[in-house]
């Protein structure tokens, strides 16, 4: 099975859906530790509520990301994490975690990418004026939510939408979408060309 360890600044029901995937043995997969730089994230009591470790590491502990960023390293690989997914982490991420999952980096991303990367996909995509907007999960890479795309779902953006309702409409895909994408990883589906991830036959 995939070892896998999240990382979640907030409410964690992408960890959710992905536990519940593991635990309903859809995925060939399970989540062994789950970090946050929130101490007071519901991510941490969804683990706990599961029986997976979690811990918080917060940034301002450290002299700097790199030392940060380092000692997330070290918790990941003291549980032998192949997978890193990050689950409405809200950090960039750097050198240390790069370097030491090459390609092995995950993150779901609230928009259509490349359109409305940052913190505020949902709102970015109502106040632009789009008609379909959805959700992507990529591997990570040093910018922005510039990584190489594996998967992607759209969603139609109402007349009536809010911020609120065009979230929760995205979400609801989101949670189909990144175990869609680990399993395909799992299963060692997914070889990188350049930009583009390609998904291969099952053998
Ligand atoms: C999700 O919508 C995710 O796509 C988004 O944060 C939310 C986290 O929800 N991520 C980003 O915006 C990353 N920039 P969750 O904590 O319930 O999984």
């Amino acid at each position: 099975k995939l070892r896998i360890g999240v990382l979640a600044s907030g409410r964690g029901s992408n960890l959710q859906a992905i536990m519940d995937q593991c635990a309903a043995g859809q995925l060939p997969a399970e989540v062994v530790v789950v970090i946050s730089d929130k101490p007071g994230a519901y991510a941490l009591e969804r683990a706990k509520g599961a029986g997976i470790a979690a811990y918080s590491v917060v940034y301002k502990d450290f002299a700097s990301k790199a030392e940060y960023e380092q000692a997330i390293v070290r918790l990941l690989e003291q549980y032998q994490v192949q997978l890193v997914c990050l689950a409405g982490y809200m950090r960039l991420v750097g050198e240390p975690l790069l370097q030491a999952f090459p390609n092995r980096i995950m993150n779901i991303h609230p928009a259509l990418l490349p359109s409305f990367p940052g913190l505020h996909g949902q709102r970015d995509a109502l106040n632009y004026g789009v008609k379909i907007s959805g959700c992507t999960v990529h591997f990570v890479d040093e910018g922005m939510d510039t990584g190489p795309i594996i998967l992607q779902a759209a969603v139609p953006v109402l007349d009536d939408d809010t911020e609120e309702t065009l979230a929760a409409r995205i979400l609801e895909q989101e949670h189909k979408l990144y175990p869609a994408a680990i399993k395909l990883f799992a299963e060692g589906r997914l070889e990188i060309q350049g930009r583009r991830v390609l998904v291969k036959d099952k053998e």
